[in-house]
C-alpha cells in the first residue's frame, strides 16, 4: 500500500486512542478511519465504548492516551478549529418544549453567536420546514431527531457525529433518517459517523462498518466488500463480532 494515500482521505483518524475512568480503561487502543464524504456505522453492544470514542473526538473528553485527528488537525492542539467544523448529537437533544422549531434554532444561534444562518433553509434540509408554529412537545421522536441534526449542522460543519439517532424510531422515522444521511453527504458534501447498536439500523446507509467491543474496534469493513463474501445476509457475521467473537468458528 502506498503510504500517505489513504490517510489523506481519512477526515477521521484515530490511533491507539485509550481512556480511563479512575484507572478503569473503557476505549483501550482503539484504532479508525473514517473515509471523507461517507458514512460510517459505528457498531457495538451497549456499554462498547461509542458514546465515549465520539465524545472523545469532539474534545469533550481528553484521551489518556493516542491520537485523534481531524481535517489532519490534532484534535486537542487544535480543538477550537476542530469544533468548528463537528456538529454532534450526542445522546438526547433537549429543546424548549413551548417553542417551535424555528424559534428554538434562533435561540441556539444567538447563545452560539452563529451569523448570516438561514433557519429556514435548515429546517428545509432536515424536512422539518412544515412545522411553523407548532410547538416541540407536540413533536414525534423522528421530528425531535431530525431537530437536533438541524441544530448540530446549523454552523455548516465539515462532519457530523450520531450517536445513536435511530434509536427507538418507526419504520417511517428510520427512512427519513436514511434519506436525511444520504442527503447530507451528497448535497452538503459532510461525512457522517452514525453510532448504532443494531446492525439493521445502518446497514442500509453506512459505507464502512466499524465494529466496537470493550473500547477497541475489532473490525472495519466496507459494506461492498462484506455482501460479496456474505451475500446470504450480515447478520451473523456482525453479531459474532460484536460479541468478540465468541460465536465465531
Ligand atoms: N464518565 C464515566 N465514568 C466512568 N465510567 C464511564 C463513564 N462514561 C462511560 N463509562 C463506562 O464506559 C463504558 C463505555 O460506555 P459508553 O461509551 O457509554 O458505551 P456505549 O455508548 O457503547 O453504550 C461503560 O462501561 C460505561 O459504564
Ligand atoms: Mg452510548
Amino acid at each position: 500500500m502506498k503510504t500517505g494515500e489513504s490517510e489523506m482521505n481519512n477526515i477521521i483518524q484515530i490511533q491507539n486512542l485509550t481512556k480511563a475512568f479512575d484507572g478503569k480503561e473503557v476505549v483501550a487502543n482503539c484504532n479508525m478511519n473514517v473515509q471523507k464524504n461517507s458514512i460510517y456505522g459505528f457498531l457495538g453492544a451497549n456499554g462498547a465504548g461509542k458514546t465515549t470514542v465520539l465524545k472523545l473526538i469532539t474534545g469533550l473528553l481528553n484521551p489518556t492516551a493516542g491520537k485523534i485527528s481531524v481535517m489532519n488537525l490534532d484534535s486537542q492542539e487544535s480543538n477550537s478549529e476542530v469544533l468548528r467544523n463537528i456538529g454532534c448529537m450526542i445522546e438526547t437533544p433537549l429543546f424548549y418544549e413551548h417553542l417551535s422549531a424555528t424559534e428554538n434554532l434562533e435561540l441556539h444561534l444567538s447563545y452560539m453567536d452563529i451569523q448570516n444562518t438561514n433557519v429556514g433553509e435548515v429546517l428545509n434540509l432536515v424536512g422539518l420546514s412544515s412545522t411553523g408554529n407548532q410547538s416541540v412537545s407536540q413533536f414525534s421522536l423522528g421530528m425531535r431527531q431530525r431537530l437536533g441534526i438541524a441544530r448540530a449542522i446549523i454552523h455548516k460543519p465539515k462532519i457530523l457525529l450520531l450517536d445513536e439517532p435511530i434509536n427507538g424510531l418507526d419504520p417511517m422515522g428510520i427512512k427519513e433518517m436514511r434519506e436525511l444521511f444520504l442527503t447530507l453527504v451528497k448535497k452538503e458534501n459532510m461525512t457522517i459517523v452514525v453510532s448504532s447498536h443494531i446492525l439493521s439500523e445502518i446497514e442500509y446507509v453506512a459505507d464502512k462498518i466499524g465494529v466496537i467491543v470493550d473500547g477497541a474496534i475489532v473490525e472495519e469493513v466496507t459494506l461492498s466488500s462484506i455482501r460479496e463474501k456474505y451475500p446470504e445476509g450480515l447478520e451473523e457475521y456482525f453479531l459474532s463480532k460484536m460479541s468478540g467473537g465468541k460465536n465465531n468458528e
